[in-house]
């Protein structure tokens, strides 16, 4: 049930805006393995999530756990390195809370990034996929709970979730820039175990292209709070059951490694238009 109240977000936005006078028009929330966005920002101001009143504070090898304030392509964002996950025991509206405070302290839109396992059996690892739409699957909804009007409305829609205007500006700049970049639509899973290949056939027939066990909750709280949303997951492995050979989240982080240049490329191009 929601526990989060607009108090707990008023106090985490105005403890930040005391430590900077930056004020982001653009969140940014980097999945496993692709925090090195964060040192690519100008006059950056660190605050670690424990720092910040309410935040909750991340535990995944990968995901340093800190906002980084400061301007990235000319653009004043406020970038999460490491995110809150549900597989951690984290309700949807924690997971979600850090999109409220970036709404509070103005942000108007968000790029999502995760590293996902490949359904779709024309991508590989180290493939970029633009999301053009997700299943939530997670059985939960940061929504639930009594609904703050003032936050967003009770029933959001979600027919774009992620905005057709930035799918396109983000298939441009990747053509511009000869980065290959697949689009999908992105299962966010529970976690913390990885799919079972029964699993990967059924999420296949469903629709999804990858699989991923984050993004869901705070993409849903974005677009409650009228954020306008992009996302990009970065195919850090076939899902399971596609190659003969089991998942780690060593793979993940040694291909994250691998395409991180392209992937700063597509993001900072895309910072710059968004
Ligand atoms: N499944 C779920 N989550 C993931 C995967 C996967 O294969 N790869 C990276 N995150």
């Amino acid at each position: 049930m929601n526990t989060i109240t607009s108090a707990h977000i008023q106090e985490a936005a105005e403890y930040i805006s005391a430590i900077t006078a930056i004020k982001p028009e653009i969140g940014l929330i980097l999945g496993s393995g692709l925090g090195v966005l964060g040192d690519q920002l100008e006059q950056p101001v660190i605050i670690p999530y424990q720092d910040i009143p309410h935040f909750p504070v991340s535990t995944v090898e990968g995901h340093a756990g800190e906002l980084v304030l400061g301007r990235l392509s000319d653009r004043a964002v406020m970038l999460m390195r490491g995110r809150f996950h549900m597989y951690e025991g984290y309700g949807p509206e924690l997971t979600a809370f850090p999109v409220r405070v970036m709404k509070a302290l103005g942000a108007g839109s968000l790029l999502v990034t995760n590293a996902a396992g490949g359904i779709n059996l024309s991508y590989a690892s180290g493939n970029l996929m633009l999301i053009s739409d997700h299943l939530n699957l997670t059985g939960r909804n940061p929504l639930v709970g009594a609904n703050d009007s003032q936050l967003g409305p009770r029933f959001p829609d979600m027919s774009e979730a992620y905005s057709k205007r930035l799918r396109k500006l983000a298939l441009e700049i990747a053509e511009e820039s000869s980065i290959p970049l697949q689009e999908g639509v992105y299962a966010g899973l529970m976690g913390p175990s990885y799919e079972t290949p029964a699993e990967i056939r059924m999420l296949r027939v469903l629709g999804a292209d990858a699989v991923g066990m984050s993004t869901v909750a705070e993409v849903i709280a974005a677009r409650h709070a009228g954020i306008e949303v992009a996302g990009i997951s970065c195919i850090s492995n076939m899902a399971s059951g596609i190659l003969d050979q089991p998942l780690s989240h060593s793979e993940v982080m040694e291909t994250t490694e691998r395409v991180k240049s392209q992937f700063l490329g597509l993001v900072t191009a895309f910072i710059a238009k968004m």
